[in-house]
């Protein structure tokens, strides 16, 4: 979701990218009267919600701001980002789902890395559909194994720039191997509501910021996402594509 190129493109991505955070806005709305209709009112629980609402109010209304952007051609953030304040973020907002759908987090965010460059806002969207197609994907595995790592590393690309990976991996039922590389095409969903464009959107994402993604079979059975990004100062201007055009 950088460079949109029609508006078919434009209103898929406002359906998925904003659909997320109001949901979570009305979840959390339901999860507070509950908390403050109890015989004795659990102040403390329904405070919480409240700011869960706040947090996911402002990412939607942070993705719209990130689409009247593209509408406006102008052009995309660039700025330093923490790949663990990335990761954390991020996390922050799945508390929700994470809960609700009885899923364990593994952190294993590796210190000291280099900052990226790039727009905040776009990669935490890349984190939070993966992380949301992990979670879903676990619905079919048994509640005490329903395990979402996600881990952070540095590395390398051919031409021997320092770039940082960040891995996302599931315990779910994974995907036959000759799929993976579809998984990213457009409009392919296997769910009975999904539409098939988180995984092409974080890809633009990714592209746009001059890195890579891909998907593997996990050692656990699961999937495993893997996205490079190129270390701050290691990307000269040109790398950055545009996608989706
Ligand atoms: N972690 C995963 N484990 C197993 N299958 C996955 C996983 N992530 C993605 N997939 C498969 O890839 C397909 C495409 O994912 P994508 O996020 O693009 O769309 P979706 O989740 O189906 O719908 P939405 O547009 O609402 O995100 C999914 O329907 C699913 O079949
Ligand atoms: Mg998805």
């Amino acid at each position: 979701m950088t460079r949109v190129s029609t508006v078919g493109e434009l209103t898929a991505s406002i359906a998925h990218e904003v659909n997320q955070p109001l949901a979570a806005v009305v979840t959390n709305g339901e999860a507070c009267l509950r908390w403050m209709r109890r015989p004795v009112p659990d102040m403390d629980e329904a405070e919480k919600s409240v700011t869960r609402m706040i947090t996911n109010a402002r990412r939607a209304s942070e993705v719209i701001g990130r689409l009247r952007a593209l509408v406006r051609r102008e052009e995309p953030a660039r700025l330093p980002v923490d790949v663990a304040d990335l990761v954390e973020d991020s996390v922050a907002l799945l508390e929700w789902e994470l809960a609700s759908h009885g899923v364990a987090l593994v952190l294993a965010l590796a210190p000291g890395l280099p900052a990226i460059r790039g727009d905040r806002v776009q990669l935490q969207q890349v984190l939070i559909n993966l992380a949301l197609n992990a979670i879903q994907a676990m619905d079919a595995a048994a509640p005490e194994a329903r395990i979402l790592t996600i881990r952070t590393d540095l590395g390398a690309n051919p031409e021997g720039r320092v770039e940082i990976a960040i891995v996302v991996e599931d315990t779910g039922p994974g995907a036959e191997p000759d799929t993976l590389p579809t998984l990213f095409t457009p409009f392919v969903s296997t769910k009975k509501d999904g539409l098939g464009i988180g995984l092409s959107i974080s890809r633009s994402i990714v592209e746009a910021h001059g890195g890579g993604i891909q998907a593997s079979p996990a050692d656990t059975g699961g999937l495993r996402f893997t996205f490079t990004l190129p270390a701050a100062g290691e990307t000269p201007p040109d790398r950055f594509k545009e996608p989706m055009s």
